[in-house]
């Protein structure tokens, strides 16, 4: 069963965090999707600094939003809708985005609607493949999250397990800060484990027994005492590969394990955090063994992007969904239709 699009193009703006991103999409089909990464700014405080953030999306978002409009060939006056991601997130990034959204809506009397981010990250795998099963379960894993969801159809999300502290992005981002390995820690992680022995240092793997939940917590101290015992022999390399073994380890297992519960026959993985290629390579083979389909989006389509929040918006929109302009932005929000 294909999923019903919107009818033209649809112009999506996600501002949520660090990246400004403007996209449009056309019947599910991504004719552009443009993303100004804050990454260099943030790298000098080692993390993402609110304030900055904010002001960095003032200054790219209309910049950003034209190059969308013009790598897909589409004119303003050509766009027939707009979807922009308004929770959850970093409020005065996100307002950015919904500002602008909401503008070009109400200037160009087009319809509009709000979207969240994570169902945003969920219907990503539908980029690149338009026949995604439903039901199926996927775990979503980036900077600010770590879910295992049912996705029972676009729209109908019930969260199976969750992180009880840390998101896996942020122990990637954390751990690599205490290696000296810069941010984003992920990629930086994922680089240097490629030389290492994952086998070299045990690390914990955060909660026991026939759970769906994660915590990560555990896994930062120890990554610090690690460091302070070791000081100047620690082996950068085996390091990463032994936090990246640990943290890859622990998704894979629970997300087949929730995949087997709820006897899904197909296994998504989206969010920043599949990107990671260790990731991807232990799921696939998980999913192969089981004999569970396995789909996960192109690199571009994993960090944060505006073509996500265009097709989930789409997907919205053709059902006659509309979000009044008075709508507001939230730091916190539960996946829409989350039991
Ligand atoms: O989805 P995303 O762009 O932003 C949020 O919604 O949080 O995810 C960003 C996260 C960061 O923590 C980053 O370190 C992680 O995704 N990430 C990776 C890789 N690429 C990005 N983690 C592990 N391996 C990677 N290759
Ligand atoms: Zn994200």
């Amino acid at each position: 069963m294909t999923i019903p699009h919107f009818p033209g193009p649809v112009l999506g703006i996600e501002t949520s965090c660090d990246e400004t991103s403007a996209a449009v999409v056309e019947n599910g089909r991504v004719l552009s999707n443009i993303v100004s990464s804050q990454t260099d700014l943030h790298a000098q405080w080692g993390g993402v600094v609110p304030e900055a953030a904010a002001r960095a999306h003032v200054e790219a978002i209309l910049p950003v939003l034209v190059s969308a409009l013009d790598r897909a060939g589409v004119a303003k006056e050509e766009v027939r809708a707009v979807a922009a991601t308004n929770r959850p997130g970093l409020v005065g990034a996100l307002s950015v985005g919904l500002t602008a959204a909401k503008t070009f809506a109400h200037m160009q009397r087009l319809p509009f609607v709000a979207v969240h981010h994570l169902e945003g990250h969920l219907l990503s795998v539908l980029a690149d493949h338009p026949e995604a099963p439903f039901p199926h379960v996927a775990l979503v894993v980036s900077g600010g999250h770590t879910e295992l969801v049912e996705v029972v159809a676009p729209g109908d999300y019930r969260l199976l397990g969750q992180t009880l502290d840390d998101a896996a992005g942020e122990a990637f981002d954390k751990s690599a800060r205490l290696l000296g390995l810069g941010y984003p820690g992920g990629r930086a992680i994922q680089e240097a484990a490629r030389a290492g022995d994952a086998g070299r240092y045990p690390l914990p793997r955060g909660l026991s027994g026939d759970t769906l939940d994660f915590s990560f917590s555990g896994l930062k101290t120890a990554v610090l005492r690690l460091v302070e015992r070791e000081g100047s022999r620690l082996r950068t390399a085996d390091a990463a590969a032994s936090i990246q073994e640990a943290i890859v380890g622990v998704l894979a297992e629970r997300a087949t394990r929730a995949a087997e519960r709820f006897e899904a026959t197909c296994l998504t993985l989206v969010g920043g955090v599949a990107a990671n290629e260790a990731l991807r390579e232990r799921l696939k083979g998980r999913c192969e063994r089981l004999g569970l389909r396995f789909l996960t989006p192109s690199f571009d389509l994993c960090t944060d992007n505006a073509a996500m929040i265009a097709l989930a918006g789409s997907i919205r929109l053709a059902r006659g969904e509309r979000t009044s302009l008075d709508v507001d932005v939230f730091s916190n929000a539960p996946l829409p239709g989350s039991a």
